[in-house]
């Protein structure tokens, strides 16, 4: 006789590893469960498209700058309200709002703390190209329960988990609970995320990367020498020639990497140094590099590990080197010579 094995959902998942791992506690299994809940509506109205009017911009330009997409706020307040009645969160921070959002009185609370990106590639996503969400959970500081925006303030090596939602020609969720990096595919008839990749790992050597090549000529000296390496192909330095992607979605380029093998970078240059980089330390570069890590590969700010960094303020930018573990060591050394 065949045994058939069931699909593992999201949910049995978080139980074996809360139950019989011992790797997380109720209330984290709850708060997953909850940010999963949250990206399946979002993954809802994405689909939508023009038909549901959630394409085209608000209006308003949020705390980076940055003009907001409707589905940037749209996707910010399905996060919020699915998440601040359970119980299980102390405050949430957004990239969408310049401070943390505190949990309703009329609610209990709880000791994590949440942070996320709620649509991340939001250019891409009025010409309909993969966009995702990120989100990172630490634990908020014995003792607090109004936590302030430097309770936040912890290096990502404190995450408990980190994930993110890529919505796809089919939506996945990427998770981490420091066990491993596993994803998970909708079902759209079912209603849940199945498990269809166990211990994602990501192969140490790649010949692919990923890089806005539009701004080389504001690149640091480090950067350029690298990347004209790589493009110098088989008679270069490097002997073997190199691909190039670039989605301009973290999320989508980062889920290649996990599928199959490569580097993203996203370096500071003359643009961006002011700031400090492009990407945002706390919502997108450290549940990036704690997923990349769990899947064996690299993540530096271009000198130390990304998760290493004390973060000085909720909307801080870093420079990102992320990906396969050989690549990322290579360009991060020329950051010392
Ligand atoms: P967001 O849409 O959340 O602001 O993030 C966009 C980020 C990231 O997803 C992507 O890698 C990068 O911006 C793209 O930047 P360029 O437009 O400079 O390529
Ligand atoms: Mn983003
Ligand atoms: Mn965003």
């Amino acid at each position: 006789m065949t045994r058939v094995h069931k699909p593992i959902s999201l949910t049995r998942y978080l139980i074996e590893e809360q139950r019989e791992k011992g790797v997380i506690k109720p209330d984290l299994r709850l708060l997953i469960e909850v940010v999963a809940r949250a990206c399946k509506t979002i993954a809802t109205q994405i689909n939508k498209g023009d038909l549901g009017g959630v394409l085209g911009n608000v209006g308003s330009i949020n705390v980076q700058g940055e003009v907001q997409k409707k589905l940037d706020v749209l996707s910010n307040e399905i996060l919020l309200e699915a998440n601040e009645w359970g119980g299980h969160l102390a405050a949430i921070a957004s990239e969408e709002m310049d401070d943390p959002y505190p949990i309703p009185h009329r609610y209990p609370k709880g000791e994590y703390l949440l942070v996320f990106d709620p649509l991340d590639g939001s250019s891409n996503i009025d010409v309909n190209v993969s966009v995702g969400t990120i989100f990172s959970v630490l634990k908020a500081p014995e003792g607090v329960t109004e936590p302030k925006p430097e309770d936040f303030l912890q290096p990502g090596t404190k995450q408990v988990a980190a994930g993110y939602t890529v919505y796809g020609p089919s939506t996945v969720l990427v998770l981490t609970v420091g066990d491993g990096t596993h994803m998970f595919t909708l079902d759209r008839e079912q209603g849940s995320f199945v498990l269809t990749e166990m211990n994602v790992r990501i192969p140490e050597d790649t010949a692919e990367f990923a890089i806005n090549m539009s701004n080389m000529r504001h690149w640091e000296v480090p950067v350029k020498r690298y990347i004209d390496e790589l493009l110098a192909g088989k008679t270069g330095p490097r002997g073997k020639d190199f691909n190039m992607r670039w989605v301009a979605s973290m999320v989508a380029d980062v889920h290649r990497i996990l599928t199959r093998g490569g580097v993203f970078m996203y370096p500071v240059d003359a643009k961006c140094r002011d700031k400090g980089g492009r990407l945002r330390l706390m919502y997108e570069a450290n549940p990036m590099a704690f997923i990349v890590e769990q899947a064996g590969g690299g993540a530096t700010d271009g000198h130390i590990r990304i998760l290493e960094r004390q973060p000085l303020a909720l909307h801080e930018r870093v420079p990102v080197f992320l990906g396969s573990k050989n690549e990322v060591a290579l360009v991060t050394s020329y950051h010392r010579d």
